[in-house]
């Protein structure tokens, strides 16, 4: 498919919710160097894309405190259920959650800092960028971070890639350079490769108003 579908995502994750806290243990190291990326500073405004069950939140936590406040935007009803439940476990009034596609989300903004942490099906949608960085504020913080296809002299890894990458994303287009068109509306935007190859992590700055569109 060369488009990301929303109905495929809810179904997916209709399957994934439950145990996907677990299967991402193995990516809890990557989601720290991410989240440090976006330097949060007590009380601000961080938009956490996609945020699936909330696993990004306890970092979130951290960086914006008591004072601040998370949005987390998220498609699948069963995930974001899950992201609820944390929310009120932990007790946190600050996080902000909306059930909708990132194309279409009421973003309560201006936004600090963006958090895209495995969200591949939203970074191959314009549309949900042009929504995300609508919110925004210009100099916003933006990191990123999620698997693509390693190098051609590593193409067998490739296999594995698409393997494990399938469950949790519905499209493969663009899958070599993710972030190809994230990056326009950043500024200063510098790239980690991570895990041999087979992931990244990107981080940058939102570029003035009406500067991403012209690239
Ligand atoms: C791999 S999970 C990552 C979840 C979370 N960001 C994390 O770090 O654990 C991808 C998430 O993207 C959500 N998603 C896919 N397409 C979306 C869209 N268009 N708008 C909002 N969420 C979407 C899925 O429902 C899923 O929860």
């Amino acid at each position: 498919m060369s488009v990301p579908d929303p109905k495929l995502a809810i179904a997916r994750y209709r399957a994934h919710a439950s145990g996907y806290d677990a299967s991402a243990q193995r990516t809890l190291g990557l989601r720290r160097r991410t989240l440090a990326r976006l330097a949060l500073r007590s009380g601000e405004t961080v938009l956490d894309v996609a945020c699936g069950t909330g696993l990004s939140f306890p970092l979130l936590q951290e960086g914006v405190g008591a004072t601040g406040r998370i949005v987390g935007v998220e498609l699948s009803p069963d995930m974001l259920a899950l992201a609820r439940e944390r929310c009120a476990r932990e007790g946190w009034r600050n996080v902000d959650l909306r059930e909708s596609a990132m194309e279409t989300a009421e973003i309560p903004g201006p936004i600090d800092a963006v958090l895209f942490n495995f969200t591949h099906d939203v970074l191959r949608s314009p549309t949900a960028l042009a929504r995300i960085f609508a919110a925004t504020r210009p100099g916003a913080r933006v990191a990123v971070a999620g698997m693509k296809l390693a190098p051609w002299w590593l193409a067998p890894l490739n296999l594995v890639v698409l393997a494990q990458a399938r469950p949790y994303m519905t499209t493969f287009e663009g899958l070599g350079r993710p972030w190809s068109l994230l990056e326009p509306y950043l500024e200063g935007f510098a790239l980690e490769s991570v895990l041999f190859g087979t992931g990244y992590i990107g981080w940058g700055r939102v570029k003035p108003a009406g500067m991403g569109e012209q690239g």
